[in-house]
């Protein structure tokens, strides 16, 4: 399946190594991503405010090797913090653990954790943690829990609507009064863990949503922050209008307001739904990923999807 051949080629080093030196893959992957730098990223969330778009800002990077990668990566996630602080932008940030070190050592990981943020606080934002594969969801919500216990309230995280775990987890998120993401998941799983059939995800989707948005109710319904950093209890993250629409009936259904109900869109897909769901009075955020990183990602956008793959190809022949 090509799915899962993508999937594969995502961690696979020859396979970075020979598809990053070819001129036309940074042109295809231009299309999902920023750019390269810090500049970058805030001219292109300056463009999405501009449309009353909200952002969250990705430093691409995952899977760090060695302890100071996982640094070199804390500092860059700093070093946004303080550019979407000083431009002002409607941003927060996503940070992957295993950028940070959660593979290598779980102190490393506390420590820039808690680093990151030090600083989101210091500046008034919030820190999104994705979640990443099935081996450390247990270890990222225990991260999670980790932070919050420590007083730091400005960090949420991802929940994969593929996994057969994820109704128990959420029921504890909220429990802990954590805002969660939620997505269909974009790894290669096995049927031991999750759903095999994408009908089985999708049903799985509507049913989490709804277990958030009572939850969203139980919690008062709060709205997305004024300045937009702080989303609301459910961010409902895909590109599936049948998946929003269904959100969107059942908020009205509970009389959740359009503020308390945000939808999350990846950067370079679907601009059309993004505007009308800013039209009918909903928050929007689009996930912008900047930086030299951007392999494995770009990798995951074209398995999900085999015109992306057309696309891709269609670069090399043009000038
Ligand atoms: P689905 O795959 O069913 O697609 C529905 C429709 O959307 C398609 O028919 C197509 O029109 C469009 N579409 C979807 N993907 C596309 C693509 N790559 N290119 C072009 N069109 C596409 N996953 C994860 O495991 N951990 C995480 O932390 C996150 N974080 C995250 C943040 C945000 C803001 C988004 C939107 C997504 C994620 N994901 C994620 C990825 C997610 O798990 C999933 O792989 C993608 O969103 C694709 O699934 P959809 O829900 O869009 O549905």
């Amino acid at each position: 399946m090509l799915k899962a051949l993508f999937i594969s080629l995502s961690r696979a080093m020859w396979a970075q190594r020979l598809i990053t030196r070819l001129p036309f893959a940074w042109r295809a992957a231009a299309r999902f991503v920023a750019g390269e730098t810090p500049a970058d990223a805030i001219r292109v969330v300056r463009e999405l405010n501009a449309k009353g778009i909200l952002a969250t800002l990705d430093h691409l990077g995952e899977n760090t090797s060695r302890p100071e990668e996982a640094h070199q990566a804390v500092e860059e996630i700093l070093v946004i913090l303080d550019e979407i602080n000083r431009a002002g932008v409607r941003s927060n940030v996503s940070i992957k653990l295993s950028q940070i070190g959660l593979n290598l050592d779980a102190a490393l990981c506390r420590e820039n954790l808690v680093r990151i943020l030090e600083r989101a606080r210091e500046t008034g934002n919030y820190v999104r943690i994705d979640m990443e594969d099935s081996p450390v969801t247990t270890a990222t919500l225990e991260m999670l829990a980790w932070a919050r216990q420590q007083g730091f309230t400005q960090v949420g995280t991802v929940i994969q609507s593929y996994l057969y775990r994820s109704a128990a987890d959420i029921a504890a998120l909220l429990e802990q009064g954590v805002r969660v993401r939620l997505v269909k998941g974009a790894y290669r799983e096995g049927a031991r863990v999750a759903f095999p059939q994408k009908a089985a995800v999708d049903a799985n989707f509507d049913r989490l949503t709804d277990q958030l948005l009572e939850g969203t109710l139980a919690a008062g319904s709060p709205w997305v922050s004024v300045d937009g950093r702080i989303p609301p209890i459910l961010a409902l993250a895909s590109h599936d209008e049948a998946r929003i629409e269904h959100a969107r009936a059942a908020a009205r259904q509970l009389g959740i307001a359009e503020k308390a109900l945000e939808f999350q869109m990846l950067y370079g897909i679907r601009r059309d739904l993004q505007e009308r769901l800013v039209q009918a009075g909903y928050p929007v955020r689009v996930y912008v990923p900047y930086g030299t990183h951007w392999y494995p990602y770009f990798m995951r956008r074209l398995a999900e999807r085999p015109a992306n793959i057309w696309f891709f190809l269609s670069n090399l022949f043009r000038k």
